[in-house]
């Protein structure tokens, strides 16, 4: 195991009806309340968080888009410089949440916040406080302290010890309203969050092995049950838990980190737009044949214990790809580029914008080269 620093100081409060107790947990203060595009009007919950902060003196900013921009980010920054708003409330998925991390760090910044995004050596020294009220289980942002902005065609990801949020509450009740899509895409992020810090080497980790083989199993259980019962509390309350979990950095403490998957999938919804999760239904599967070698005892790890299966080395890597390939597929994720009809061209486009940005080695152990990343890609074709 290697050495490692744990630190998590996010209070979750979890369960139904929770929303109500929120002027528990924010500072009677100026507080801007941040939003999406409008689901949380029309699934109850802005009602509650408004009833539950009666009295309070709320600012509000809305339309916070999937994959959140740096610009719709910057109205914020401005209203909370002026106004003098010292705290934030995000209420929605992984994009509202996104947001306010970077809006928190950016308020009190010198210079150009998106700098924030470019420089990761900065080390910061205050950021404006936060909570979350999460109402999409998938990215794991309710409770860790990184965040990902787009700009332009550039998407990138910073964090800093300063970005847990204060609290977050976690209503499985309020992802009830959530369509198949989202449904289907938060389920698939958390299982290839928990992936990337799983399926790398043996690194005699035996907990963490065994924390990342329960969010595996309790995700392809429960997973396929939000989709054939979209009504029922408990696989909703299950997913929610299993996806703060599988991104809290619990699972992750002492254990090497593979983000090839995300990284080429965050070029992808650059590119293309393709929702975050998505681009990883289709990445993922192919770095696990691309990097079968490297990666042959953890597969074989996750093929024996999280998917029962028995065999050779040989059948073990198709079995396992073969069973998580059908499991994004059940989530109602495709897995081939075919299905966005991109074409070959999507190689060089995605190797120029790494090495634009200086990056040729990704991977646990640095080893998957732009050459691997060709091939990863050509797998992901068809
Ligand atoms: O904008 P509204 O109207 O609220 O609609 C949203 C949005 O259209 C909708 N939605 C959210 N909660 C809902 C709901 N619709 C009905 N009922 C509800 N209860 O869902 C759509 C997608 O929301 P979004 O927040 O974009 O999704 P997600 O939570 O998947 O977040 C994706 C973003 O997080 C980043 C991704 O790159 C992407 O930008 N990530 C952040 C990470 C982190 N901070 O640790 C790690 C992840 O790997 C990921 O990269
Ligand atoms: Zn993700």
């Amino acid at each position: 195991m290697q050495n490692f620093e744990f630190y998590n100081p996010t209070k979750v409060v979890f369960g139904e009806g929770e929303i109500r107790r929120l002027s528990e947990f924010v500072p009677k203060a100026k507080i801007l309340l941040l939003y999406g595009g409008g689901s949380i009007k029309q699934n109850g919950v802005y009602e509650q968080v408004k009833n539950a902060l009666y009295g309070h003196e709320l600012y509000e900013v809305s339309g916070v888009q999937p994959n959140p921009t740096y610009d719709k980010a910057m109205e914020a920054v401005e209203l909370i410089r002026r106004e003098k708003i010292e705290f934030i409330l995000a209420v929605g998925g992984g994009s509202v949440i996104d947001s306010a991390k970077f809006i928190s760090l950016a308020v009190p910044y010198k210079g150009e916040p998106w700098n924030i995004l470019t420089n990761h050596e900065q080390v910061y020294a205050e950021a404006i406080p936060f909570g979350c009220v999460l109402t999409l289980p998938a990215t794991g942002s309710e409770m860790n302290c990184w965040f990902v902005l787009s700009r332009g065609d550039q998407k990138l990801s910073a964090g800093s010890p300063l970005l847990f949020p204060k609290f977050s509450i976690l209503d499985p009740k309020a992802t009830l309203s959530l369509d198949r899509r989202q449904i289907g895409n938060g389920v698939v992020d958390a299982f290839v969050h928990v992936m990337e810090q799983y399926l790398t080497y043996p690194n005699n980790a035996p907990l963490q092995d065994r924390f990342a083989e329960s969010i595996l199993s309790t995700l392809m259980e429960e997973g396929p049950k939000t989709l054939m019962k979209p009504t029922e509390y408990e696989p909703r309350a299950n997913h929610m838990w299993s996806a703060t979990m599988a991104l809290s950095g619990v699972i992750g403490a002492g254990m090497p980190f593979d983000l090839a998957t995300h990284a080429i999938g965050h070029e992808l919804t650059a590119l293309y737009g393709i929702d975050h999760a998505r681009t990883l239904a289709l990445i993922f599967p192919a770095v696990m044949w691309v990097m079968r070698e490297e990666k042959r005892e953890k597969i074989n790890q996750y093929a024996e214990r999280v998917l029962k299966l028995k065999g050779s080395d040989q059948e073990l890597l198709q079995g396992s790809i073969r069973k998580t390939v059908t499991f994004f597929e059940t989530m109602g994720l495709p897995t081939k580029l075919s299905a966005y009809q991109i074409k070959e061209d999507v190689i060089e486009k995605v190797i120029k914008r790494f090495e634009e940005r200086g990056i040729t080695l990704l991977g646990e152990r640095q080893q998957v080269t732009m050459n691997k990343v060709r091939e990863i890609l050509r797998v992901a074709l068809q």
